[in-house]
C-alpha cells in the first residue's frame, strides 16, 4: 500500500514570489482550495493509497507542498536545505514530524540545495535528480551515499519549471510523461534511454503542470483540463485518470504531485 504525506491548506496563500508561476496580490479562494485538497485526499485513499497529515503551520504559506520536505526512504528522513529563506522552516517542522515517528534524521551540509522530492523522482529501481534551478547538482553524491542507490541527474534550465516533477512524471519503469522544453539535449537523450514509451506533454498541458502526476497501480491523479491527446495516451497505456481541479494551487506554482510527499518503504 503506498503511503503519502499531505499538509492541509489552512495558511496557504502568495505572500512571496519565488518562481514563475507566482503573482504578488493574487488571492486564494480558501473554500476552494479545500475542496480541492480534499477531493485530492478522498481520491487517493479510494485508490488503496494511506494518507498521512502533517500540521500546517502558520507563516509557513508553501507547506501544502509537502514533496518538498525531504526525501523518505524505509526508515530515512533526508531534510531538504531550501534554496529561499522563506521555506526553510517547513523542513525543520518535516523533522519534527518525522523524528517523532522514529525516522533517521539526515542532514545535507547547509551549501548544498536539495528540495526534496521536488527534485528526487523514483520509478521502482529508477532514481533521477533534477538540478540547477532548485536543488545543487552535488546533492547527488550525498543522496547516493545515503540512499546506497545511483541517482541520473537532469539539469533543468527553464524557471517555470523549476523542480524535476514538474516535467517529469513517470508512471512505471517503462513509462514517462516529460515536458520538452525544459530538459537539455542531454537530458532528453538520457530520458530516452530510460523509458520505452514517453508521452510527451504539450503546451496547454504543460500550462497545467500535467507531468506533476502521482500514479497508484493503474490510476493517474493528473491537474484538471488536460488535452484529449494526453487522456487517450495515458488511457492507451492501460491507465486510468482521475482529473482533479488544481486551479488553487497552480497560483503557487504546483499541481498534484507536488502536494504529495510519497513515503517509500
Ligand atoms: N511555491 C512553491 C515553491 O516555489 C511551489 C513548490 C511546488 N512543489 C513542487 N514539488 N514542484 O517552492
Amino acid at each position: 500500500m503506498k503511503k503519502i504525506l499531505m499538509c492541509p491548506p489552512k495558511y496557504y496563500n502568495i505572500e512571496y514570489v519565488i518562481n514563475p508561476w507566482m503573482k504578488t496580490g493574487t488571492e486564494i479562494d480558501r473554500d476552494a482550495a479545500y475542496s480541492n485538497y480534499n477531493l485530492l485526499k478522498e481520491s487517493y485513499e479510494l485508490s488503496g493509497m494511506e494518507v498521512l497529515e502533517i500540521e500546517p503551520v502558520e507563516g509557513s504559506p508553501d507547506m501544502i507542498y509537502t514533496a518538498n520536505l525531504g526525501y523518505t526512504e524505509g526508515n530515512v528522513f533526508i531534510k531538504a536545505n531550501f534554496k529561499a529563506p522563506e521555506r526553510r522552516k517547513e523542513s525543520e517542522v518535516a523533522v519534527n514530524y518525522f523524528e517523532s515517528l522514529n525516522y533517521k534524521i539526515h542532514t545535507l551540509p547547509e551549501n548544498i540545495l536539495f528540495e526534496g522530492e521536488g527534485d528526487i523522482i523514483r520509478s521502482g529501481t529508477k532514481y533521477f535528480i533534477g538540478y540547477g534551478e532548485r536543488s545543487s547538482i552535488n546533492a547527488k553524491e550525498h543522496l547516493e551515499k545515503i540512499l546506497n542507490k545511483e541517482l541520473h541527474a537532469l539539469e533543468l534550465n527553464n524557471p517555470y519549471f523549476y523542480h524535476l516533477d514538474t516535467c517529469l512524471g513517470l508512471l512505471n519503469d517503462e513509462t514517462a510523461m516529460i515536458n520538452t522544453a525544459a530538459f537539455t539535449k542531454e537530458g532528453l537523450e538520457l530520458i530516452e534511454s530510460q523509458f520505452k514509451n514517453i508521452i510527451i506533454a504539450d503546451e496547454k498541458d504543460n500550462n497545467l503542470l500535467a507531468c506533476n502526476l502521482v500514479v497508484n497501480k493503474n490510476d493517474v491523479f493528473i491537474g484538471k483540463g488536460i488535452s484529449e491527446k494526453l487522456k487517450r495516451e495515458l488511457e492507451s497505456y492501460g491507465f486510468k485518470i482521475t482529473e482533479i481541479d488544481m486551479t488553487e494551487f497552480l497560483k503557487g506554482g504546483g499541481s498534484v504531485k507536488c502536494l504529495t510527499q510519497e513515503i517509500f518503504d
